[in-house]
């Protein structure tokens, strides 16, 4: 299968600061391919050195074997961007607004027609194609800032966080656009921060933190990759002050404390709960006991030691 996107040792560092620290990717022609990481991880900073928006500060990536600092031209054709600041008229009807972006795009004159109402089809406004974005609410917004994308008539598009702070019908009107995008052949690189999104929508699944890539693989292949296979999380009276190495419990793979919660990942919860019962090793009162199967969310923490909350 051919690879729409390749990046190798991609980096980009502003002032002093790494925003992005050697991405190495290959994304499948077709794909859904979702990068999901907390803000500041690099998401954005990936997706703008893709789309040729800023330079890379080191490293390669092609888009269909096109360069995108050598090739940049070739690179723009294949591949657009919905960015995750809206570029919208609010003045301009949704149709004035594609109708803006296919003349920038410079889409031949007698292709705009058609092109736009595609893109008014592929996100399901139609009905509202000829009343101004300032009347639009939120979730619609989004789905226009996808269809200004979609009328260069992209190979290969980029969503940046397209569901934040939108309403459920609009989220669910989101996944069907992008679903019909796959459906169509055309690949797709989304970028969000809700795990209940990369599980649901995508095909494989990069989780990002960063500016690295510290896991990557389809939803089963995550899974089955944890040492653990189910997370203790116990809510505690204060902090704790274990009197033992608590990784040297029975099937304990990884341990971490944020405060008053501490959360053991381990094969199996009984035997580990059995021995913290019985010997009273965490020297603090248990206030809760949460036992959960491993999940998208329990190796996001397991990894990076971090919830992944709005
Ligand atoms: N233009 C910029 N100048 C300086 N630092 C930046 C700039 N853009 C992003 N950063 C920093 O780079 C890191 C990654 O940011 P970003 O790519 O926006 O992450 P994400 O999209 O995952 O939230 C953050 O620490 C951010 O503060
Ligand atoms: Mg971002």
């Amino acid at each position: 299968m051919p690879e729409a996107i390749v990046t190798r040792d991609l980096r980009r560092v502003y002032d002093d600061r790494e925003a992005v620290r050697g991405l190495s990717l290959e994304i499948a022609e077709g794909e859904i391919f979702g990068l999901l990481g907390p803000n500041g991880a690099g998401k954005t900073t990936t997706l703008s050195m893709l789309s040729t928006r800023i330079r890379p500060t080191s490293g390669d990536a092609w888009v269909f074997g096109r360069h995108v600092v050598q090739d940049v031209h070739a690179a723009r054709r294949l591949l657009n961007v919905a960015p995750q600041e809206e570029a919208l008229y609010p003045t301009l009807t949704a149709r004035e607004n594609l109708a803006f972006f296919a003349s920038l795009y410079g889409v031949p004159r007698r292709e705009r027609a058609s092109r736009i109402s595609r893109a008014l089809e592929a996100i399901a406004l139609q009905t509202r194609a000829d009343d101004r974005v300032a009347t639009f609410s939120g979730g619609m917004r989004r789905r226009l800032n996808l269809g200004c994308a979609l009328v260069s008539n992209p190979k290969v598009i980029l969503l940046d966080e397209p569901t934040v702070g939108v309403d459920p019908q609009s989220r669910a009107h989101v996944f069907e656009a992008v679903r019909g995008l796959k459906a169509e052949g055309i690949t797709i690189l989304y970028t969000t921060h809700y795990l209940a999104e990369a599980e649901d929508l995508c095909d494989r699944i990069a989780i990002m933190d960063e500016g690295r890539v510290i896991a990557l693989g389809t939803l089963a292949e995550l899974l089955r990759g944890s040492a653990a296979e189910e997370m203790i999380e116990l809510r505690l009276a204060s902090e704790p002050r274990p009197k033992l190495d608590l990784t040297t419990l029975p099937g304990v793979v990884r341990v971490e404390n944020q405060g008053h919660v501490l959360r053991l990942f381990a094969r199996r919860a009984e035997p580990v709960l059995a021995r913290l019962m019985e010997t009273g090793a965490l020297g603090a009162d248990i206030v809760q006991v949460r036992v959960t199967p491993v999940s998208l969310e329990t190796i996001f923490i397991e990894l990076t030691g971090k919830e992944l909350r709005d």
